[in-house]
């Protein structure tokens, strides 16, 4: 049979760990496909040939995306150029031109997907993106058909592992956050703009992907609510520690009865929990359906070869169904485009959760019992107080709280923040019990 034939976009860290593995894989993957794949033209603009082996294997290699998308020969575009201009148009064009897609990006999707879904539907083409949520991990394959019996109640992972690098090192070497940030940078795990790792918005792009796929609904990036790690400060690192808890960055997305919360924010998360042990770069997502209960997904989220490993996956899933009915195929976001619900995404002061409360608080009478004053006015139950410090002035109060709405909680912190005796800020972290 003809060999497939690869359109690919991009020779960074991904598209040259695709280049590898494609290669150096090439006969298990081909007896995995039932055909030979090869790249019959690549584009690239920014990327260094000696670090990469095997360029010579590549059919044409240019600088242009669009002469790729153009060129008849390719039957599948592999788009790792991220981004969202022009990844959307080389995209568009591409299943235009009823080529498949396969892309990592997961902005994309989770911005323009709909649109892009829609726009292959109508041509009968798949657009595959197993590589923009947790890297290697299969969670997409696994929530798509793995898991196609269950309803889903709810998905919380660890899906930026920059982040979770960063508050790692924070914790075990006491590193500060900006020697952390650089040193995942370094490694290759940080996106271009870091801020999108740690401001909280590559998370926010997979959750969105996640939830969409988890619950039949379209894809709702701005109704996603999306805190990231940047106020996380060494001292409440190790306060959490002191309690029990690792703090971690965490995508949830929860059913509930009145609708669905999609939140990405830092979370102390109870140290028996697996997730809390999830370390470094690594990603996991637990999924808890009703019919199988909890599942843990635990891999590499970043990276070269780990992300192109779900590329390549795509790859092979897209050779083997190329010539199968379009109406037959899995559909792009697990449910038939006609069966997705309206069920709404809630706003964030309507979710729920306990909290982790750190304070500035003058060390006189009465202070705590103010503080407890206006929790409990507001219907807010204390789970545990401590004073971490005797004899100063000024003392860290840190409370914790069952779990509460979080319009109550704002409307409480503004209270509490407008006593006389408290300085500054309150420090407000979400606790998650994972149950
Ligand atoms: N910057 C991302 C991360 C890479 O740190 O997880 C994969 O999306």
């Amino acid at each position: 049979m003809q060999a497939v034939r690869i359109g690919l976009l991009g020779l960074g860290t991904v598209g040259g760990g695709t280049l590898n593995v494609l290669l150096r894989n090439a006969r298990e993957i081909a007896r995995r496909a039932g055909r030979d794949i090869v790249i019959s033209h690549a584009a690239a603009r920014d990327y260094n040939p000696d670090a990469l082996n095997g360029l010579e294997q590549i059919g044409q290699l240019g600088d242009d995306p669009f002469a790729v998308v153009q060129d008849p020969a390719p039957d599948i575009i592999v788009e790792l150029i991220g981004g969202l201009s022009p990844a959307k148009e080389l995209v568009l064009e591409a299943i235009d031109r009823g080529k498949h897609v396969v892309t990592a990006n997961k902005a994309l999707i989770a911005l323009h997907g709909n649109e892009i879904f829609a726009a292959a539907q109508d041509k009968g083409v798949m657009v595959a993106f197993e590589a923009a949520v947790a890297g290697g991990i299969p969670i997409i394959k696994t929530l798509r058909e793995g898991l196609a019996a269950n309803r889903i109640h709810w998905i919380a992972g660890i899906i930026n592992g920059t982040s979770n690098y960063i508050l790692s090192a924070m914790r075990t070497r006491n590193m500060d956050f900006a020697d952390a940030l650089g040193e995942a940078q370094a490694l290759g795990y940080a996106e271009a703009d870091p801020e999108l790792d740690i401001g909280g918005g590559d998370a926010a792009h997979k959750l969105t992907i996640l939830g969409a796929i988890a619950f039949g609904i379209p894809l709702q990036h701005d109704r996603t609510w999306v805190e990231g790690i940047t106020d996380i400060d060494g001292q409440d690192v190790r306060y959490a520690d002191d309690l029990g808890y690792h703090v971690k960055h965490l995508g949830i997305a929860r059913r509930r009865k009145d609708g669905i919360e999609m939140r990405v924010h830092p979370a102390l998360v109870p140290k028996s929990r697996l997730l809390a042990n999830v370390e470094g770069v690594m990603n996991a997502v637990v999924v808890v359906g009703d019919a199988l209960g909890p599942t843990l997904y635990y891999g590499a989220g970043a990276g070269s070869e780990p992300t192109a490993s779900a590329v390549v996956a795509d790859v092979v899933d897209v050779t083997r169904v190329l010539t199968a009915d379009p109406g037959n195929r899995v559909p792009h976001l697990a449910f038939q485009p006609d069966a997705m619900t309206a069920t709404p995404v809630l706003e964030r002061s309507a979710t729920h959760s306990a909290c982790y409360l750190r304070m500035q608080a003058e060390n006189r009478s009465g202070m705590l019992g103010s503080i407890a004053c206006i929790l409990g006015e507001a219907g807010i139950s204390i789970r545990a107080v401590q004073q971490k410090e005797m004899d100063r002035d000024i003392v860290p109060l840190v409370i914790l709280t069952q779990a509460v709405e979080e319009g109550q909680m704002d409307q409480a912190i503004s209270a509490i923040e407008a006593l006389a005796g408290i300085r500054g800020r309150v420090v407000r972290l979400r606790v998650e019990p994972l149950e």
